[in-house]
């Protein structure tokens, strides 16, 4: 059985006393569901947050690491920089990494490993843009870029990982994947994990859903029989649509 994810991932947004009134808001919803709620914030927050939430079932992530122990990476934030915080979980890949910060197929493998190594649960972000859409390339770009991930991954490390399909056209843009289409995108992921691994341990990989999700459609979202929970960008910023995202039982 896996356990659904509910994640919201603030990006560049929040300002510290914004912050600390959307977690404490967030704790109280979290501590009353079964599903593990997540949010991560800019790492700028990491530390003030998780002394906020210490004591309730609300998780921190961070949305990026570096794959280096340490060293002269201006600008970064390690593994047991987030340990030393008790930083639990850590986006990895996502699309605006790889677009706008040069983060490769090989790079997030790197990250990916570092973070497993550390015992930081990551979130591995794969989706293809609208030109590999209609270009019908968006099975090829998926197996690429999970191949590319999992690249020397043991079995036992890998069932730790939870992948979120984002589809870039969807991201931020109020297009989400029909609910269904979503579902099958997942499925052929849980496929290409199946080709990696044992079927024991891709039936434990958590595979999310990103891109746009939002109060009106996180209940077909949670409908499909392969999406194990949902990777949230701008309506995690909102305290109110957050809650009912959460609360979508
Ligand atoms: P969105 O972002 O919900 O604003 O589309 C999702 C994401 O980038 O993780």
């Amino acid at each position: 059985m896996r356990k659904p994810l509910i994640a919201g991932n603030w990006k560049m947004n929040m300002s510290m006393n914004e912050a600390k009134d959307l977690v404490v808001a967030i704790m109280g919803i979290a501590d009353g569901t079964s599903d593990e709620v997540l949010v991560c914030p800019p790492s700028i927050h990491l530390g003030m947050l998780a002394a906020k939430a210490a004591g309730s079932d609300l998780k921190l992530g961070a949305q990026t690491m570096h794959q280096e122990d340490e060293g002269a990476f201006t600008g970064e934030i390690s593994a047991d920089m987030l340990k030393d915080y008790g930083i639990t979980h850590c986006i990895i890949g996502h699309s605006e990494r790889r677009k706008y910060f040069n983060e490769t197929d090989e790079s997030v493998n790197l990250k990916l490993k570092k973070a497993l190594e550390k015992e930081i649960i990551p979130i591995v972000c794969v989706g293809e843009t609208l030109e590999e859409k209609e270009e019908g390339k968006a099975e090829s770009v998926l197996r690429r870029q999970i191949t590319g991930a999992f690249m020397d991954i043991s079995g036992e490390d890998a069932s730790i990982v939870s992948v979120a399909y984002e589809p870039i056209w969807a991201i931020g843009t109020g297009r989400t994947a029909a609910p269904e289409d979503a579902q099958k995108t997942i499925e052929y992921i849980r496929g290409l994990l199946k080709e990696e691994y044992k079927n024991t341990v891709s039936e434990k990989i958590r595979i999310l859903y990103g891109g746009s999700v939002k109060p009106s459609n996180i209940k077909d979202i949670m409908k499909q029989k392969d999406i194990d929970g949902v990777l949230v960008g701008g309506a995690s910023l909102n305290n109110e649509h957050f809650k009912e995202i959460i609360e979508y039982k």
